[in-house]
């Protein structure tokens, strides 16, 4: 064969082996037996061994042709790679879908289809021939991955002439994936290698994208879904809808449950039908997808800074695993309750890996019966603690001894006693373990926000004698620090000047850390706004404290007994002379909302929540989360929630953000 003929018949077998691997990877259709298959791309490898300058990137042979590189380059993308507004309710599905119906005002359509739970990737033609692709980085750029995403067979190196021909420039927005079956396969090679396994199919398929040598992700089992276009130059297409015919005709793999609907009621449906399916297919999904179908009015529509409007996300409710106590440890808290703690083989659980979790007390680890070596289903919602649902019969299995708490503490070996349900380490002051759990309740970033201090530290600085009670912490030397095992130089004198910025700190965040019984975030703030003076709270007499909005009988008495008490009085002494200095609301700005309840809802634009209600509560008001008749006026940002339609509803006053924003530099609030 001379080189023209070579050069004809390397074209044809493009053509043709392309078209098999569609077939074979993308359809799961395949119309030639693999001997037929092998025939023709050993062909093609003759030939291009023959006429090595006849081997072009885009040639079936070249998946996995990159070598290993140091680093990833930066890759900017070629339109903005933004996430999705989500949610878990209905409710807030149909504000999204009335908000949409507005602004169609007729007649709508959504395509949905499933949240992959995936790694982002944008991946970008040139006349129909794959030259970059990129991780979703912070959006706008990206660490550039083209040579591991040619080899994931589903990756078409060159579009498929579906009819369409190929635009000048297109980019793509999908999914890489990694089924679960092949990630299971995955990580018992790994475990096989004495390798950690991956623990989850996200992590895996992330980072087998994030392999530096090309030759180790073309071993990954990834897989890829595509679901939207970023850019195209001369592509005519109208909706959504046809957007995924268009992808599907150049070859791209498209999820073949999406559906167009044009209903609450329906997007509904299809949300329970897949969670009902949702372990049953072969790869993990978390959640549903809902677009605007008309491309136009999307357009119109925007974004905000973070996600398009036109989109939403209508997750799955947190999910529940199963996994093992490997051992129940008592861990006592500063309040000198000992918990049972049980250990587990960790597992991941919506995004975090869960290893410990509470049994509460006594009275709670009896009543689920959990036992060490125990097969448990744990739950995260949101982002509170894991919790065990409930021990998983297992037939057949010895188990272990009942569970029985110590019966002295596992830190100062003091006799514990019980309490109803509960087992105290009556050894207050002294208990090494409670005192570490005071410094790190003092360091909390809503209390002092001493940057570096957590329950390590706090461990370490209790065991080596450094610091006896709260005021020793004031008088750490980066000396003494550094000669603690993980600190160095840097680390030991950022801490001393994080405890020495924290010393100027204002009241209500010094009643919190404090630890005080029954004295939260929010009755902190309450003692300080009613108050005034740390000396104020001190003094104060049972019947003075219950006289403050939001402090009950009960709680009086305990805030009045730590205050009676003589070793407190002492510490809080030692605090007080020379060590932390209070910053205490005056009579003058606190009078500017005094009293005020003031709820935000939806997103602001211009501060963030956090400032928003610092601001608030710096000018005497609160914040509170639900709507009443109470409530002065609502804030109300993008995309509001219920509190907005609440707020209507019982004729309370509405702000906008700048309204707001107006309003409490009138009152002498620096924003
Ligand atoms: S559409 C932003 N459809 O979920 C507009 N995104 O949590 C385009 N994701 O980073 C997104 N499955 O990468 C869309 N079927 C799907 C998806 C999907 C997974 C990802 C997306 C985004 C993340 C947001």
């Amino acid at each position: 064969m001379n080189r023209t003929q070579a050069e004809k018949r390397i074209r044809e077998l493009h053509t043709q082996i392309r078209h098999h691997d569609y077939l074979y990877y993308v359809r799961d259709a395949p119309e030639i037996s693999d001997e037929a298959y092998d025939t023709l791309f050993r062909e093609l490898k003759g030939l291009e061994e023959q006429y090595p300058e006849l081997r072009t990137p885009d040639s079936p042979t070249q998946r996995v042709a990159g070598a290993p590189l140091d680093k990833f380059p930066t890759v900017e993308h070629t339109a903005s790679m933004l996430s999705l507004d989500s949610g878990q309710d209905r409710a807030q599905l149909e504000r999204f879908d009335e908000r949409l119906r507005k602004a169609v005002g007729g007649d709508i359509a959504y395509v949905i289809d499933p949240k992959l739970d995936g790694a982002s990737v944008e991946l970008v033609y040139q006349d129909g021939v794959l030259v970059r692709a990129s991780t979703r980085g912070d959006g706008q750029v990206g660490e550039g991955i083209t040579e591991n995403i040619r080899t994931v067979r589903t990756v078409p190196l060159r579009l498929r002439d579906g009819g369409r021909g190929a635009p000048g420039l297109l980019a793509v927005r999908g999914e890489v994936i990694m089924r679960v079956g092949a990630f299971e396969q995955l990580n018992e090679r790994l475990l096989g290698a004495g390798r950690e396994p991956f623990a989850n199919p996200r992590n895996a398929a992330a980072g087998s994208l994030r392999q530096l040598d090309p030759q180790i992700t073309a071993q990954r089992p990834l897989d890829l879904y595509v679901y939207d276009i970023l850019a195209a130059e001369g592509v005519a297409v109208a909706t959504q809808w046809e957007v995924l015919a268009a992808l599907a005709q150049w070859g791209f793999p498209v999820n073949e449950l999406a559906r167009r609907v044009s209903s609450v009621d329906e997007i509904v449906a299809y949300h329970a039908e897949l969670h009902e399916q949702r372990d049953d297919l072969a790869y993990e999904i978390d959640g549903v997808v809902i677009k605007l179908d008309d491309l136009a009015v999307r357009d119109e529509l925007g974004t905000t800074a973070h996600h398009p409007r036109w989109a939403y996300a209508f997750k799955f409710p947190p999910r529940k695993e199963l996994t093992r106590v490997l051992a129940i440890v008592p861990s006592v808290g500063r309040t000198g309750a000992v918990t049972p703690i049980a250990m587990l083989r960790p597992v991941e659980l919506g995004g975090v890996t869960v290893s410990r979790a509470s049994l509460h007390n006594r009275e709670e680890v009896a009543r689920k019966d959990i036992r060490e070596g125990d097969r448990v289903r744990v739950q995260r919602a949101g982002d509170v603690i894991p919790q065990i649902l409930e021990r998983v019969e297992e037939p057949g299995r010895t188990r272990a001894a009942k569970y029985r708490m110590p019966g002295e503490c596992p830190s100062c070996r003091t006799p514990l006693v019980q309490r109803g349900p509960f087992t105290i380490c009556p050894n207050s002051f002294e208990c090494p373990a409670q005192l570490a759990g005071r410094i790190q309740h003092f360091a909390r970033r809503d209390a002092l926000d001493i940057e570096g201090l957590g329950e390590e530290t706090a461990k370490l600085l209790v065991a080596q004698g450094l610091v006896r009670q709260l005021p020793d912490l004031f008088n750490l030397t980066p000396e003494q620090l550094e000669a603690l095992e993980g600190f160095a130089e840097k680390s030991a004198r950022n801490l001393v000047d994080g405890i020495a910025r924290a010393a100027q700190v204002e009241l209500h965040r010094f009643l919190l850390g404090l630890g005080i019984p029954e004295v939260g975030v929010a009755v902190a703030k309450d003692l300080a706004r009613h108050f005034r003076s740390f000396d104020a709270v001190r003094r104060a007499s049972k019947e003075e404290l219950e006289a403050v909005p939001g402090v009950g009988p009960k709680m009086a008495e305990q805030i009045a007994a730590f205050f009676a008490d003589r070793r407190n009085q002492e510490g809080l002494d030692a605090l007080l002379h020379g060590k932390v200095k209070l910053v205490e609301p005056t009579g003058e700005t606190a009078a500017q909302l005094a009293g005020l309840k003031v709820v935000f809802t939806g997103e602001l634009a211009r501060l963030a929540r956090r400032d928003a209600k610092q601001l608030v509560e710096s000018l005497g008001g609160r914040v509170t989360s639900s709507v009443s008749k109470e409530t002065a006026f609502v804030v109300v940002g993008e995309n509001p929630g219920s509190k907005f339609t609440d707020a209507e509803r019982l004729g309370v006053k509405t702000l906008t953000e700048d309204e707001f924003v107006d309003f409490v530099r009138s009152k002498g609030a620096d924003v």
